[in-house]
């Protein structure tokens, strides 16, 4: 008798595949380092981690037409009492939130901004770096 793969071994190839899918997504760090100084204005800050120096390009261009000056309610940059609630969440939420957009109290989140041919961590890179922004 002839056995062609077995269902057992096709299972936990599947199940081999999806683990690695799935923990590769929770590789979110926790890499805000903001400066000890927070005088300066947020748009003067410069990081220095590559990841938080991609998450500002990708603000610049794509975020900062809403949140440098709070343009439909948006929490502005910078801005502690705007920000203080929100970090409160985990950095992952927040990050997801962003991916997908969110109807929140102050008004509409569009999904990635509105900028659709962003990645998933374009946005997580961007939402870092506001997030690691010094507020005052
Ligand atoms: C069209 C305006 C607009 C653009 C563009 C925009 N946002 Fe927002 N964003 C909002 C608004 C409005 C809120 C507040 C929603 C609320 O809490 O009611 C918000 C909230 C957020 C928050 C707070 C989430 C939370 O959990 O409180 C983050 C983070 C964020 N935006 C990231 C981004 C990023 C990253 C980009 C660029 C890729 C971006 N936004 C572009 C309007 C915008």
């Amino acid at each position: 008798m002839k056995k062609f793969g077995h269902p057992i071994y096709l299972l936990s190839v599947g199940l081999t595949f999806a683990t690695t899918t799935f923990l590769s997504c929770q590789k979110e760090e926790e890499t805000a380092h903001a400066p000890a100084k927070t005088h300066h204005l947020a748009a003067d800050w410069a990081p220095s981690d590559p990841e938080l120096i991609l998450g500002k390009k990708i603000y610049d261009a794509e975020c900062a037409l809403c949140h440098d000056h709070g343009e439909e309610q948006s929490p502005k940059l910078g801005k502690e009492k705007e920000w203080a609630h929100r970090k409160t969440q985990p950095v992952d939420v927040i990050i997801k939130k962003a991916i997908d957009g969110f109807l929140g109290e102050d008004g509409e989140m569009p999904a990635r901004g509105g900028s659709d041919y962003l990645t998933d961590e374009e946005v997580a890179a961007a939402v870092k770096f506001m997030l690691a922004t010094p507020t005052h």
